[in-house]
């Protein structure tokens, strides 16, 4: 099959990136800025035409939460109109989007992990432009995967366990939220569940679907901080703090834990706890700072 991946350098596209190379079944293709804005038909139709795309696995996005709330019309051309493009793209070629969504669909304001039926409430941009992406998908694409996905960390790109690395080297202590409750996604995770997917993907058999997919497990923010130091061996001294101790722009969650049933159910998957997924991303990230 010819595969599309977009957003091809941000964390998830390149943990596929890192994954492709073991697929000899599969011809991927990898693109990001500038070469391919999905904000642009002409451009997404040509390439698609090109190699003969069968399947889209749209990893690019506006992901900057709290710049968002000023930049809306950026985080809206990407989150919204770019899978807009990408599904029309896919529905001409009778293709398959595969769309990546977020735990920030939600308004945190349940007690139970959500399910994929749960009512779509976000707090803002972000989540908003998010949502509308995923409608679109809906409305225009014959044949997609919708997966929301949460706390995503990789090797690649800046993220939460990065951060909190540096800072724990460098600071003695730290302040970190504890009222914000959720699950870590090691992206490796995930891209391998998107590739056994992409793998079992039967065009005669398909319906379309929306699926929730994290690690096992539930912790707050300052859990993770401290898994971390605890992991690295670092001594930093995590503090538990209150979301209005430390004020962000954009209003987050307090609660977006998501139900995995629904893809454990179809698709049989083992999903690692996130503490063990993490341990591992911290043996990958020292394996690679020792070249
Ligand atoms: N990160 C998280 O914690 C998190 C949590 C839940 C869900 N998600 C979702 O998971 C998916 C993958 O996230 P990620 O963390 O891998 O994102 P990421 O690291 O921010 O990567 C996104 C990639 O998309 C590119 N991009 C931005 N605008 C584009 C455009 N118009 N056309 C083509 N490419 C464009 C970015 O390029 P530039 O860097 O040059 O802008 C970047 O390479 C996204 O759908 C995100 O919403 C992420």
């Amino acid at each position: 099959m010819n595969i599309l991946v977009t957003g091809s350098r941000g964390q998830l596209g390149s943990e596929l990136q890192e994954l492709s190379v073991l697929s000899d079944n599969h011809h991927f293709f990898f693109c990001d800025l500038p070469d391919l804005d999905i904000t642009s038909p002409d451009r997404v139709a040509a390439l698609c035409r090109e190699h003969e795309i069968e399947v889209i696995i749209n990893c690019a996005a506006y992901t900057a939460v709290d710049k968002a709330e000023s930049d809306v019309d950026a985080a809206f051309r990407v989150n919204r109109d770019g899978a807009a493009v990408l599904a029309a793209c896919a529905r001409e070629r009778n293709a398959l989007l595969i769309h990546i969504s977020t735990d920030y669909v939600f308004n945190g304001k349940a007690h139970l992990p959500y399910r994929e039926t749960d009512p779509a409430t976000p707090l803002g941009v972000y989540g908003v432009s998010k949502w509308e992406g995923e409608e679109e998908v809906r409305r225009i694409a014959p044949s997609y995967w919708i997966i929301r996905t949460s706390w995503l960390y990789s090797v690649y790109g800046a993220n939460f366990v990065k951060t909190m690395l540096r800072l724990g080297a460098e600071r003695p202590t730290l302040s970190v939220v504890a009222d914000q409750i959720g699950t870590p996604t090691w992206a490796a995770d995930l891209a391998s569940a998107l590739v056994s997917m992409v793998e079992r993907y039967d065009k005669e058999r398909f319906y379309s679907a929306t699926y929730h997919y994290s690690n096992e497990g539930v912790c707050s923010w300052y859990d993770f901080a401290q898994a971390i130091m605890e992991l690295a061996a670092l001594p930093c001294k995590v503090m538990a703090v209150e979301s209005s101790q430390y004020p962000q722009i954009a209003q987050r969650p307090h609660y977006s834990v998501l139900n995995k049933s629904a893809i454990k159910q179809a698709w049989g998957f083992d999903i690692p706890h996130w503490r063990q997924s993490l341990a591992a991303m911290l043996v990958k990230l020292q394996q690679k700072a020792n070249g």
